[in-house]
């Protein structure tokens, strides 16, 4: 079944374990970290003490999304702050293989995440090493920015990699996710929806993430029916 995944970046940093709470009411299992260093995207962000505070609040599983240079560099670090998922760039990576291996090793899943512009070919070889494919449908760096539509052919195109290679990993999405898209994200191919600005600025978190889950699933048994 496609899962909400609430982007803390949008969140109350002065109530963050509350925010936490609400979107765990609404059915969030996943929470998605995004660490930013102002070099690899033009933003800074949060790095390993939040994450570890945020691992200290919650049960649920931490999907950490690394937008920084030289991530090898950290990954030990983030692993034993409690990120369940270690998501790097392929942008960042020259030796991606050798990175999703390390996290592997480590006892995360391994992510990899391609920019709006990068082609899907730039990781063929290395899908069997993934577990999570994050196809970024804005460009990384700041919360609130517009969905960018032709990000919904590549998804297409990568679920019949899958099918063609006879992989499994899960294909996400980041970026521009709202009530209004969720359905032709999922009904696209997407297992994984990140959502800030749209579950974090709503009047109810909780309500919100309910009802984007409840859509999502819908779209979900439409494309099994
Ligand atoms: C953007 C981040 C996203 C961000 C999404 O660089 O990777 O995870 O939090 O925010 P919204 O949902 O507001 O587009
Ligand atoms: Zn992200």
């Amino acid at each position: 079944m496609p899962q909400i995944l609430p982007s803390l970046l949008a969140a109350d940093f002065g109530h963050l374990a509350d925010q936490i709470a609400q979107v765990e009411a609404g059915g969030a299992t996943i929470l998605h970290l995004d660490v930013m260093d102002g070099h690899f995207v033009p933003n800074l962000s949060f790095g390993l003490p939040v994450i570890s505070a945020v691992r200290k609040a919650s049960r649920s599983l931490l999907d950490v999304h690394l937008m920084i240079t030289d991530p090898d560099r950290y990954l030990g670090a983030f692993r034993d702050a409690g990120a369940d998922h270690i998501l790097v760039h392929q942008e960042a990576c020259p030796h991606l293989d050798r990175t999703l291996n390390e996290i592997r090793r480590l006892g995360a899943k391994p992510g990899v995440v391609l920019n709006p512009a990068t082609p899907l070919g730039t990781i063929e070889h290395v899908l069997e090493v993934a577990d999570i494919v994050l196809l970024m449908s804005v460009n990384p760096g700041f919360g609130g920015q517009q969905f960018i539509p032709y990000v919904l052919d590549k998804v297409k195109s990568l679920k019949q990699v899958r099918v063609n290679k006879g992989l499994d990993f899960t294909i996400e999405i980041d970026g521009g996710i709202s009530t209004g898209n969720v359905a032709s994200v999922v009904q696209a191919g997407v297992d994984w929806l990140v959502a800030g600005s749209s579950v974090f600025g709503s009047a109810d978190p909780t309500a919100t993430v309910r009802k984007m889950q409840q859509l999502a699933a819908q779209s979900g048994d439409q494309l099994l029916a």
